[in-house]
């Protein structure tokens, strides 16, 4: 696997694998791989013949008093992983070289990255799909492959392509989980072993709201309370958001008469954790 930090570098290896005709498929991730991104690696290989993963922790990203400072960083790890999973090119710029002196643009996907997520976390999804936007525009894959578990991201991202028309397919894998069903994430890190131990509650209780839609509840205000009912049985989450929405606006529904997202995110200590289910329709 070859390594580049600059955009010359990144443009020449790429350019190398389009000369001998091969299919390009792009990860972004900000490092801290676990098998989840691994995940998304496997699938990019499946669907191209030359894999790029780009590892940058995106200050715009992040809001004041989130976690951008104590955000896990092992580059070298990080390579290893991606070594053995088969990627082709790791592109690991510093900030200067995503956001060289003079760089002036935001990008705000409206609606989409609004609610939920977006209007907890205040510029977050403009960070995200500005960084995207320059990654896609440096990197110029076919296709790029997201985690599900980011729900909201993947909307925002798949806006953003289809209004910009950006030439790249966007393919989003499924959660990657823990055999206990906690979804794989970079934060898991920060968790103590009670903390990890509580964290599966997260899934169980959005599960547990599933199967209340399978048994016949179709009112959102019903399965919202069933959900926060079911997350209160473990103390050490705190519910920090949970909301029904439209799997394709994320806007919020009434009741459930079409595909919809179940996401939630809950404190465990002073960890954040996310995750999602789709179901109906
Ligand atoms: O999902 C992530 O890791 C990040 O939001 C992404 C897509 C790499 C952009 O920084």
């Amino acid at each position: 696997m070859k390594r580049v930090a600059t955009v010359p570098d990144l443009r020449s290896a790429v350019a190398s694998f389009r000369e001998k005709g091969q299919r390009v498929a792009f990860v972004p991730t900000m490092g801290a791989l676990h098998a989840g991104h691994l995940a998304l690696v496997e699938q990019a290989r499946r669907v191209a013949g030359k894999v790029v993963v780009s590892i940058f922790v995106n200050p715009k990203q992040f809001g004041p008093g989130e976690d951008f400072d104590r955000y896990p960083r092992d580059l070298e790890a990080d390579a290893e992983k991606l070594r053995e999973a088969g990627a082709d090119l790791l592109f690991a710029p510093a900030v200067d070289v995503m956001y060289p002196p003079g760089f002036a643009t935001t990008v705000h996907v409206a609606g989409v990255s609004e609610g939920m997520e977006g209007a907890r976390r205040p510029g977050h999804f403009d960070g995200v799909a500005t960084v995207v936007a320059r990654l896609l525009g440096l990197v110029l894959p076919d296709v790029a492959v997201f985690g599900q578990k980011d729900a909201q991201q993947c909307a925002v991202v798949m806006r953003l392509v289809k209004d910009l028309g950006l030439p790249v397919e966007v393919l989003v894998a499924p959660t990657v989980r823990e055999s206990d069903g906690l979804a794989m994430s970079s934060r898991n890190a920060y968790l103590s072993p009670e903390e990890r131990k509580a964290a599966p509650a997260l899934f169980r209780a959005l599960l547990a709201t599933q199967l209340v839609h399978e048994i016949g509840e179709r009112k959102a205000e019903k399965l919202l309370a069933a959900f926060r009912t079911a997350i209160s049985a473990e103390p050490r989450l705190e519910l920090d958001s949970v909301d029904l929405v439209d799997a394709a606006t994320m806007r919020p529904v009434e009741k459930v008469d079409r595909p919809v997202l179940l996401a939630a995110a809950v404190r465990v200590g002073r960890t954040r954790l996310i995750d999602n289910v789709v179901f109906g329709g």
